[in-house]
This record gives structure tokens, sequence and C-alpha cells, in this order.
């Protein structure tokens, strides 16, 4: 494990050797920020966007939350997918769980603590609509892997009836939306499911009661 020094101290020498690769890096990046990809993962350290997909800075424009939900009346959400989606124009949003999630094995069990237990309700909520299913899974592992995809897809859904997302759609038919699922055992990401908008019914109410947007 790193002291806080080191990671100063890291990132000194990473900087630094970015600027031996190539003498405009920073000055390149600091510019411009043009992401094709809007990522919602989990908070977990294991599943850090950028390194698991190989992509440089720049590339995505993320926001992690414990257990990568989706909750419509989120500010801080709703603001990061204005922004990527009315703004930025990213090409795709993509949500991605992962199995062995802590947040999603915490909503299955008697709740402790008071913040994380309001904020796992949506998870629970999953649970309830399909606990027929998860209940036949004995091993409790499995089952909460099996909640993980449930909820990634409901996630995805939750996006799909954000009015900021309908706008873009009806507007440019972008994004596409897609569920994730990291393995941590193998470093793999598995794609559970897809919602393109050529194929999603657009609500007219949804979108006419969007008030015009401005840039931020
Ligand atoms: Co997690």
């Amino acid at each position: 494990m790193k002291s806080y020094e080191e990671l100063l101290l890291e990132n000194k020498a990473w900087a630094e050797e970015r600027v031996m690769l190539d003498a405009d890096y920073f000055k390149r990046l600091a510019k411009v920020q043009k992401p094709e990809f809007l990522w919602i993962g989990c908070a977990d350290s294991r599943v850090p966007a950028n390194e698991i997909t190989n992509a440089e800075p720049g590339e995505i424009f993320v926001h992690r939350n414990i257990a990568n939900l989706v909750f419509t009346n989120d500010l801080n959400l709703l603001s990061v997918l204005e922004y990527a989606v009315l703004v930025l124009r990213v090409k795709h949003v993509i949500v991605c769980g992962h199995y062995g999630c802590g947040g999603v094995r915490a909503s299955m069990q008697p709740q402790t603590l008071e913040s994380i237990d309001k904020w796992l309700q949506n998870l629970r909520d999953t649970y309830e609509l399909n606990h027929e299913r998860l209940e036949r899974i004995e091993n409790l592992d499995l089952r909460a892997d099996l909640l993980t995809e449930l909820s990634v897809e409901e996630q995805v859904k939750n996006l799909s009836k954000i009015p900021i997302v309908q706008k873009a759609w009806s507007e440019w038919n972008q994004p596409v939306l897609h569920g994730w699922v990291y393995r941590l055992s193998d470093g793999i990401l598995n794609p559970i499911s897809r919602i393109d908008p050529q194929t999603s019914p657009i609500s007219d109410r949804l979108v006419d009661s969007l008030p015009d947007q401005k840039k931020i």
C-alpha cells in the first residue's frame, strides 16, 4: 500500500514521463475535452474506468457512486448526465456494475448504516421485483451477482426515461445506453444490456416538458 506522499511523487513522475513522450501533451489536454463516453460506475476502488478500458485522460467522462445507481432525482448524477449528454454530446452512456459488489451485497442484508441504507433502496426495489428468480439461487454470492446484473439493466432503463436522454434522442439520435458488468476475478467486462435511441419509444410529453437547455 502506498503512503499519500508516494501518490504525490508518483504523480510528478507520471507527468514528467508524459511530457518526455509528448511535449505538448498537457497543453493539448488542457484546451478542450471531447469524450465520447459517459461512465456511470461503482465507487469501488478496484473498478477504475480508465484503467480497465485502457483509455487515455480525456476519453471518458466519469460519474461514480456506491453500486452505480441511477436515481432520477439525484442532482449530482443529473448534472453530470446533462453536461455529458447535452453539452459534450457523448455518443455512449455506460452503466457499469461489478460482480462481488459490496453495495449490492449490503442491500440484501439487515441495514446498519443510515445513509447507505437509504441509498440502496433502489437495489431493494429491484430485488423485490425479481425475488422469486433470485431466491431460487441458494449461494448468496451468486444471488448477489444476479442482482447486480438485474440492477444494471434497471439503471439503464432508468436512464432511458430521464428527459435529458429523451431530448438528445429526439434531437440528434444519441447516445446509446449500455449496461456492463465487470468481473473482479479476471478483469473482463460483460455487456448485458443495451438501449438504442432508434428502438426506444420517445415520450413526446417528456420532451415537451423540458426547459430550453443553456450551455454550461
Ligand atoms: Co461496488
